[in-house]
């Protein structure tokens, strides 16, 4: 899960790594009158910022200083409802703004290839990262973090000199990566961005921006639940959860349904790969209905699927295991009797590779069923390149 700034932010404050102060405004009013009570505080500057789950706010216009409660009414009004790619700003954060010297980068993340964690540091902030790796890649320090070891004063000050921040920022940035490997490691994060680290006029040092993605397999032992996002949820992948299924909503035309997350994950390649011949027909998502699937979890799944607008055939590539494919096969049709029964007949195309234990025997049963929506393949390949024919041409409307 990925946190918006300002909660980043309040986890940030409440491990100790500074960051200005500020308050959330869902209104041009509230924008105002939060920039009241800066103003009458002695900070009228403030800084009105775009809250969404995605970078480059700054670069879209998403940013904007006001001067005083009139300006940061106008900024507010300009910003909030704005489209920054894709997401709509239901909110801004109105931060006190800061007599910035430099700026800076930091951040912690999980390096799966060297297995451990991994700190990027540069001196060069502020800016896309990825831009100055590529234009000046010395200037972007990675340093490993032996996960049993962690990150103490000392390994803090290694990164923060090895980003080659200068001597003034130096105390200031060593205590902050202290704290926020705190935040990193004790909130279960796999991701924590600090662009931009900023050094002010008067050598304070600040967390100007905050980026957070948290561990969703680690929620059952933390309290992130106050940072749950029902907007962001995609509505088929939330009805999925309820039912206890296993989905992931892509953006192609085949709908998948597999047992066993390694099926379903080669299955998913091996449309996307068919799928070239049809103009790129790709996987609607990933399904896996897991090792016992019943004709019941079969229907919830065929209707989760079917649900999805996109879908325009359906995939169902299954190995029988301990449950065998006569099974599969009884719950199929009876998967499509219950969904008849909804009022939801089936009438998307239905490709069934059937494999594994007592194939033959689910293969019969399909057969004799004969409803028509259910095409039997052999091979997974074939099935992949007959369920990516038939989703390019129902878009044809052929
Ligand atoms: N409180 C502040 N005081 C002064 N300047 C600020 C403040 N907040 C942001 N800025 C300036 O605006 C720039 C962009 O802000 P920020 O990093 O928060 O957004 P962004 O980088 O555009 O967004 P994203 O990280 O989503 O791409 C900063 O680099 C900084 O120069
Ligand atoms: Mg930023």
């Amino acid at each position: 899960m990925d946190l918006f700034e300002h909660e980043a932010k309040e986890l940030f404050a409440e491990y100790g790594v500074p960051v200005q102060a500020g308050k959330v405004a869902h209104t041009a009013a509230e924008a105002r009158e939060i920039a009241a009570e800066f103003a009458a505080a002695g900070h009228p500057l403030v800084v009105v910022k775009a809250q969404v789950k995605t970078g480059g706010r700054g670069k879209a216009g998403g940013v904007k200083l006001a001067d005083g409660p009139d300006e940061a009414d106008a900024k507010a009004s300009q910003i909030l409802g704005m489209d920054i790619k894709g997401h709509t700003v239901q909110k801004v954060l109105i931060a006190q703004a800061s007599d910035i010297a430099q700026e800076y980068y930091l951040s912690y993340l999980v390096d799966r290839a060297g297995r451990q964690f991994m700190s990027i540091c540069s001196v060069e902030g502020g800016v896309e990262i990825e831009d100055v790796a590529h234009s000046n890649p010395e200037a972007v320090a990675r340093i490993g973090i032996d996960p049993l070891v962690g990150v103490d004063r000392a390994k803090a000050a290694e990164i923060v000199q090895a980003g080659r921040l200068p001597a003034e920022a130096a105390d200031g940035a060593v205590e902050l990566a202290e704290r926020l490997w705190a935040v990193f490691t004790d909130e279960d994060a796999t991701l924590v961005e600090v662009n931009p680290l900023v050094l002010t006029d008067d050598g304070q040092v600040l967390a100007v921006d905050g980026k957070v993605t948290l561990d969703d397999n680690a929620a059952f032992r933390q309290q992130h639940d106050r940072f749950a996002d029902p907007s962001a949820a995609d509505p088929i992948e939330a009805r999925a959860k309820a039912k206890h299924l296993n989905y992931v909503k892509l953006d192609g035309a085949v709908g998948i349904i597999g047992n066993g997350a390694g099926l379903v994950m080669s299955t998913l390649d091996v449309v996307a790969y068919a799928g070239e011949e049809f103009g790129g027909v790709r996987p609607a998502n990933f399904l896996d209905i897991g090792g016992g699937a019943s004709a019941e979890v079969m229907a919830n799944g065929l209707d989760i699927v079917l649900s999805d607008p996109s879908v325009r055939a359906v995939l169902v590539n299954v190995f029988g295991g301990i449950t065998s494919c006569d099974a599969v096969a009884n719950g199929i049709v009876s998967a499509i009797g219950i969904l008849a029964e909804r009022g939801e007949e089936v009438r998307h195309p239905i490709v069934v590779r059937l494999d594994g234990n007592n194939a033959a025997e689910g293969r019969r049963i399909l057969t004799e069923a004969g409803i028509g929506v259910v095409e039997q393949v052999e091979t997974m390949d074939d099935a992949a390149r007959r369920a990516a024919e038939l989703a390019s041409l129902a878009a044809t409307g052929a």
